[in-house]
């Protein structure tokens, strides 16, 4: 398996793309990319550049801001993860928030970070090598990596692994309210005109409603291995 490529996982929010993309970049010893990480990061920014209580002109006027702004993604030894970094200061945590995750789908729908974080995403990939979880990372980041993946669930079980997951943090969050969020961010997520998350023609589709992690993975390597060992 000398061959590097490049893994797609996209799906909707908490399908679980994550969790699977550290698992194989983790054995595969390749890079991973967080891409929703990538755009929690830059609605942070915004949040405390306080562009939300402004009007579409001062939205506009945000961007200069996001190109002075230095976002990088750094390998965690310690804890075997990529940290973020906004201007040297590790936002890890804070991009998971709920008010962070509660503006993001409107920084997602902005074609002008769009066209940004995609570039910064295909310079990291440009050696193949890498996982990357997101909703446009086979059919526009990389439209010709080799394995393309699309991560679907029910809503249930999605919003009660994000309600979970916000309960670790120590969010103080029903988990109605995560469901009614969840449910949102899939509407934006599917409408939005630039870049929607869209399932490629030529992904594998997974609804991990009823699978465990480990039947997820012995699957996904079944088709990295044929694909590692063509070409
Ligand atoms: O995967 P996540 O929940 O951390 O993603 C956060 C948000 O970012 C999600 O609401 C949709 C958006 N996103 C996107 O538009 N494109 C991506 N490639 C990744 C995430």
């Amino acid at each position: 398996m000398n061959q590097k490529i490049i893994i797609t996982i996209d799906g909707y929010s908490s399908s679980g793309k994550s969790t699977l993309a550290k698992k194989i970049s983790k054995k595969l010893k390749y890079k991973y990319i967080d891409s929703g990480a990538l755009y929690r990061s830059v609605a942070l920014l915004a949040i405390r550049k306080k562009i939300f209580y402004s009007d579409l002109w001062n939205t506009k006027n945000f961007i200069p801001i996001l190109k002075e702004t230095n976002l990088k993604f750094k390998w965690n030894q310690k804890y075997s993860q990529t940290d973020i970094f906004l201007n040297g200061e590790n936002i890890q945590h804070k991009i998971r928030s709920k008010q962070v995750t509660n503006k993001v789908s409107l920084i997602a729908q902005i074609p002008e970070i769009r066209e940004r974080l995609t570039l910064m995403q295909r310079n990291i990939g440009k050696n193949k090598g890498i996982v990357i979880d997101g909703r446009d990372a086979g059919h526009y980041v990389f439209p010709k990596s080799e394995l393309k993946i699309f991560m679907k669930g029910s809503i249930e079980i999605r919003s009660y692994r994000r309600y979970q997951d916000l309960k670790k943090i120590g969010e103080k969050v029903s988990y109605e309210e995560v469901r009614k969020n969840l449910i949102h961010r899939d509407m934006m997520d599917i409408s939005r005109n630039i870049s929607p998350l869209k399932k490629s023609v030529d992904s594998i589709e997974i609804d991990n409603t009823f699978l465990s992690i480990e039947e997820q993975l012995n699957l996904i390597f079944k088709f990295i291995n044929k694909r590692t060992s063509i070409i």
